[in-house]
């Protein structure tokens, strides 16, 4: 088997595919555990815009405006996690991760309505995060709204619909995306430790005679060698490591408003609203931008590859470089950085509803969106991440899978990765993001596509991208329900 036996030896080199918030937490854990002071590191990662060392890239999923941090998980395990992590964006001193804008505590309100599964994932989420608060001594910060007219009533918004439950969580709040990765480029350059390389792999090297893996091959032709190769690439994964059944791409939809300074002023209290039996959720205006969003199923966009490119599951001879694969089919992420992003009418139609139904300003769910985005997950049936070496290949480590809930983790999420790479740390954390066996596979167009049956997702699976924008899905306009 590839896992190695302890006592770990570190390797020589690494190399690090991918900047996002897993590849970059790790870049930095590894440039500052002990044990790697001799290993070299590398970071690989797109250059489309942006020069050299500025990354990742716009359009991945750890840069955007925000991203909600909360301990609110139906989880037990992540609710820790997210506590662990809590601490450090509740640091705000001058260079500190929270400063500078990167973190607002601004409370959370979740909701579900009765009888749905994200109401169930509410009422766990809810027991979590009240034990973790009274252990704490803060219980009186996690506040129950019981009914839908305390909800509608909090919320400034007028009784809507009925059999809303739910709480504010007085300690959640939400995080200036790019700040933070900004923040964390910082502290990785601080250490001298990581070369930056600007380039798009085209795929990994491996030699299919040893069912080794021995580096990466950029798009310009040249070649990346490392003993250790650590692919974290996001929703773009899938393109270069075999992950049917495991893990696929799904974008979720994102919408913009601008609102005026008055709008602003009134709104300046508010918390991050999530109703978990729609998916919708809404971040307090900064800059006088409110951003409305949905955490949901998401769309697939099916896309051929060839096989060929893509470490495959075994090894084979097949498996030898250049072998005559044929296409594969897999979801992969279509973003600003491919065409300009437009978001199919019943994602509009329904991110107006959140507006509708969370913002007290009326008529403002009429405005037009001023951008819209779509933000590719990479979604696990579970929701657990992916944090293991390869089954089969030797010199590879997978650590992906984030299904839209990776951001808050960025303080601590490196470290939990490198646990996994030499086997240390917590066993329950390494247990929940090793490499499963394949889960129940749903085809979509021919895409072997997983669902995360996590409880925290809203909306229909299966839903295909160009197929919705056509208007000839298979979503409903109008109230998914979780
Ligand atoms: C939450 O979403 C459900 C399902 O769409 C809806 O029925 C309910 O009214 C929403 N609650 C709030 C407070 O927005």
């Amino acid at each position: 088997m590839p896992r190695p036996n302890l006592p770990y030896v570190p390797p020589s080199s690494v190399l690090i595919i991918g900047s996002g918030v897993f590849g970059l937490s790790t870049a930095h854990a590894l440039a500052t555990r002990p044990s790697f002071s001799s290993t070299k590191i590398t970071l690989v990662d797109r250059i489309t815009h942006i020069k050299d060392g500025d990354m990742p890239s716009t359009d991945a999923a750890s840069m955007d405006s925000s991203r909600i941090i909360r301990a609110d998980y139906a989880d037990p395990t992540y609710t820790r996690l997210a506590d662990e992590a809590q601490a450090f964006w509740r640091q705000q001193g001058d260079g500190e991760l929270g400063g500078g804008g990167r973190y607002s505590e601004s409370g959370m309100l979740v909701v579900g309505v009765e009888g749905t599964g994200g109401m169930k994932y509410v009422k766990e989420s809810y027991r979590n995060v009240k034990e973790l608060a009274e252990e704490g001594g803060y219980g009186e910060k996690i506040v129950e709204y019981g009914s839908s007219e305390a909800v509608t009533g909090f919320l400034g918004t007028g009784a809507k619909g009925s059999g809303d439950w739910g709480y504010l969580n007085k300690v959640s709040g939400w995080a200036n995306a790019e700040k933070g990765m900004a923040w964390l480029l910082d502290q990785v350059k601080r250490t001298a430790r990581v070369e930056f390389v600007g380039g798009t792999v085209d795929s990994l090297v491996w030699d299919g005679e040893k069912g080794e893996v021995t580096g990466a091959r950029l798009a310009d032709g040249t070649t990346l060698g490392a003993e250790l190769v650590i692919v974290a690439a996001g929703a773009w994964t899938g393109a270069l490591v075999d992950l049917r059944g495991l893990c696929t791409a799904t974008g979720q939809v994102l919408g913009y408003i601008d609102i005026t300074e008055e709008e602003q002023e009134k709104l300046k209290d508010m918390p991050v609203v999530l109703n978990l039996s729609s998916g919708l959720f809404i971040i307090p205006p900064r800059d006088r931008v409110l951003k409305a969003a949905r955490h949901a199923y998401g769309y697939l966009n099916p896309v051929d590859i060839p096989s060929s490119k893509v470490l495959q599951k075994k090894v084979s001879l097949d498996s030898k470089e250049g072998g005559e694969l044929g296409t594969m089919r897999i979801s992969l992420p279509r973003t600003s950085a491919d065409s300009e992003p437009r978001l199919p009418l019943e994602a509009e139609v329904d991110l107006r509803r959140a507006i509708e139904q969370f913002i007290p300003i009326s008529g403002l769910n009429d405005r037009p969106f001023s951008s819209r985005r779509i933000c590719w997950y990479a979604d696990t049936p579970t929701g657990d991440y992916i944090a293991d070496y390869h089954p089969a290949w030797k010199g590879v480590f997978v650590a992906t899978g984030g299904s839209g809930h990776g951001y808050k983790f960025l303080p601590v999420l490196g470290k939990k990765i490198v646990d996994c790479i030499t086997g240390e740390g917590s066993e329950t954390v390494r247990e929940k993001w090793r490499w499963r066996d394949e889960g129940e596979v749903t085809i979509v167009d021919g895409v072997e596509s997983v669902v995360t049956k996590d409880g925290s997702r809203a909306g229909y699976p299966g839903m295909v991208l160009d197929r919705e924008l056509e208007g000839k899905g298979i979503s409903y306009p109008n109230g998914n329900v979780n």
